[in-house]
């Protein structure tokens, strides 16, 4: 049997933390290149580099058949009029699912397949889950105005490729219009 230690973990709602699990933070800088309004980028990270969001994860042997998973807190806000968000990924094994059930604050994970098409925007909030299926990019966005907090289970196999939306990002984003968030294609953005 696995001893009691690996079987329960105690997280902090608030804080997002995990006792004893290590906790990943991206500040403003790990996002470059991540949000669609550039100079608003450059005048929010020429005033510091804060903290956008944490992931704490607990994470088995990693056999067939195991699983992870992690605890998010990504912070309100918007960089021009884009929502805060993650960096967003594909899972290196391609087939593997997640699951994210919201704790608290409001918010979206936004979710491509790879081949083309529409992007999706599901509700992200206490009380609900969200199904990511397999071959899925997710990224999770805060509309609201207080941190989102949300776990996330995985298969231990899913592995997280970051690579494979660097350059070309999401194929929409998630603005602020007429104070409601809206998903746009990133093809019809109005460039200055
Ligand atoms: O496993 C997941 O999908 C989440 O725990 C994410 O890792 C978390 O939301 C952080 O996002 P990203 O890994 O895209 O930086
Ligand atoms: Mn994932």
């Amino acid at each position: 049997m696995m001893e009691l230690k690996e079987l329960l973990s105690r997280f902090d709602p608030v804080t997002g933390e995990i006792a004893g699990a290590p906790t990943t933070r991206r500040h403003l800088e790990d996002l470059r290149g991540c949000f669609a309004d550039k100079a608003a980028f450059e005048s929010a990270a020429a005033k510091g580099n804060p903290l956008i969001y944490s992931v704490a994860t607990v994470e088995t042997a990693g056999g067939e058949g195991d699983l992870h998973f992690g605890v998010g807190l990504l912070m309100p806000g918007r960089i021009g009029d884009e929502y805060l968000m993650t960096k967003g990924h594909f899972h290196a094994w391609r087939q593997a699912a997640e699951i994210y059930f919201g704790l608290s604050g409001e918010g979206f994970l936004l979710l491509e397949d790879e081949a083309g098409g529409e992007s999706q925007l599901v509700p992200l909030r206490s009380h609900q889950a969200v199904y990511v299926p397999g071959t899925t990019a997710h990224r999770t966005i805060n509309t609201g105005s207080a941190p989102l907090i949300y776990i996330g289970v995985y298969p231990a196999r899913a592995g997280h490729d970051y690579g494979a939306i660097v350059g070309r990002n999401f194929r929409s984003v998630v603005m602020e219009r007429h104070g409601q968030p809206e998903l746009i294609r990133r093809q019809d953005l109005r460039t200055p």
